[in-house]
């Protein structure tokens, strides 16, 4: 990962910046962006898939240079709410090349997708096809796709496991519940169906998964076939492609995952009599993840129950994945040498509550002390995009760096913001 190198001894820096200089001109708590990192994941994406339509998950972090890296890039987006399409349309996103997630759209949702133009919308449970199709009206059009559950497990986390039919998201295979809700939108003159959607998951490691989801889904396509003479040009595989938290965790192989999934598509649709459907992938965490690090200032450290507890100034209104889904992060002392042995300590964010704990098992210099700065890599997928309001602490800006400059993207939420939403007294 982008993240911190080291241009002197124990200074960390991202981008050519130095890790103290971002924090003595934006404070901290603040999230620092590989812009370069960003750039050259998205195009190892197009050089890995260079025949796929290669989506960003918006949801893993999305601000208005963000969408417009990823516009640059030939990269789609991912959106599942009017917010997210909305800022991406304020940065000059074409809403053309996004695609409509959501198990739950609201008609704000809907109406901002059609007034727009987003590409296509996803079509997750029975009730939306009426909904969507009355909101394009008689004779309106609009691209669709199904999401499908295929019945196949993967994913880091239960919470973040989404292919089985015991969680919220999409229509049963299984069950026939995909099937039936494809003919109703077949009766529907006015969505177009492109093709059937699947997301196993987040955080998976193994291409196993991925090959059995193809197989599920050309299976489903042929009979979609047989019973409709339907032939879909689009499948989409959805996300969920697994980094490194930390140095020697698995990361998702990428090119094993290219080549292994167009030789079992190309295989499955060669038995099947099929066309080779053009390939949708939505990776969020893979691209924005390794490219972000969080910089936390120390502000105090205490000796309690056996354990060092070493807290920041920040905690789990800008990271909650420690505190949901077991994270372990390594945080690194940034800023300054320091030539003491390394200790195991507790790093604990600054919120009221004994669960707010970013990482239980660091291994930090043993004199690290209040003032010091610490790294958190691996920090730009899924913390400020789930950041929260909790005790007021107001959330982190974002800045970016690019060839030894940095610039604010987003700024810190000040005290005026949220007296400024307070108008009640
Ligand atoms: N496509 C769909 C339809 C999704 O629901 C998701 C993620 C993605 C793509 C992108 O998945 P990725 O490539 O980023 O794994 N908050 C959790 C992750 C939740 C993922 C939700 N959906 C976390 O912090 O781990």
């Amino acid at each position: 990962p982008a993240s911190a190198t080291e241009s002197r001894p124990g200074d960390l820096a991202v981008g050519g910046v130095p890790l103290t200089e971002l924090a003595d001109r934006f404070g901290t708590p603040v999230y620092v962006l590989d812009e370069a990192e960003v750039r050259d994941r998205c195009r190892t994406y197009r050089n890995a898939f260079p025949d796929a339509e290669v989506l960003y998950a918006a949801k893993a972090f999305l601000c208005r240079a963000m969408a417009r890296w990823m516009d640059e890039e030939g990269l789609g987006l991912d959106v599942c709410s009017a917010g997210e399409l909305e800022l991406a349309v304020t940065a000059g996103f074409p809403p053309e090349r996004m695609v409509l997630h959501g198990n739950a759209k609201s008609p704000r949702d809907l109406e901002t997708a059609l007034r727009l133009g987003v590409g296509r919308v996803v079509i997750d449970s029975p009730s939306e096809i009426a909904r969507l199709a009355a909101a394009v009206g008689p004779g309106g059009h609009q691209k669709v796709m199904v999401r499908v559950v295929p019945g196949i497990g993967a994913g880091g986390h239960e919470k973040i496991r989404t292919g089985t039919d015991d969680q919220k998201f999409g229509l049963s295979l299984t069950d026939g519940h995909a099937q039936h809700a494809i003919a109703r939108i077949l009766g529907r003159p006015q969505l177009e169906l492109t093709g059937l959607h699947c997301h196993l998951g987040s955080q998976i490691t193994s291409v196993k998964p991925y090959l059995a989801a193809v197989r599920r889904m050309v299976g489903l396509m042929a009979r979609l076939r047989e019973q409709h003479g339907l032939v879909l040009p689009e499948l989409d595989l959805g996300g969920g492609h697994g980094i490194a938290y930390r140095p020697g965790e698995d990361a998702l192989d990428l090119t094993s995952l290219a080549r292994k999934v167009r030789r079992e598509l190309a295989g499955s649709c060669a038995a099947a009599g099929l066309p080779v459907p053009r390939l949708v992938i939505e990776p969020g965490r893979a691209i924005a993840g390794p490219a972000g690090v969080a910089v936390y200032r120390v502000l105090s450290v205490k000796r309690s129950g056996g354990n060092v507890f070493v807290a920041v100034d920040g905690g789990m209104s800008d990271n909650p994945r420690p505190a949901l889904y077991g994270v372990r992060y390594a945080p690194r002392l940034a800023g300054r040498h320091s030539t003491a042995e390394r200790a195991r300590v507790t790093v604990a964010g600054r919120h009221c509550e004994a669960g707010d704990i970013l990482a239980a098992d660091a291994e930090l210099p043993a004199d690290v002390r209040p003032g010091d700065l610490l790294a958190v890599p691996v920090a730009g997928a899924y913390h400020l995009s789930m950041a929260s309001g909790y005790n007021l602490v107001g959330r982190p800006p974002v800045a970016a760096v690019r060839d030894g400059h940095a610039r604010l993207l987003v700024r810190r939420e000040s005290m005026a913001d949220i007296r400024g939403r307070d108008v009640g007294l």
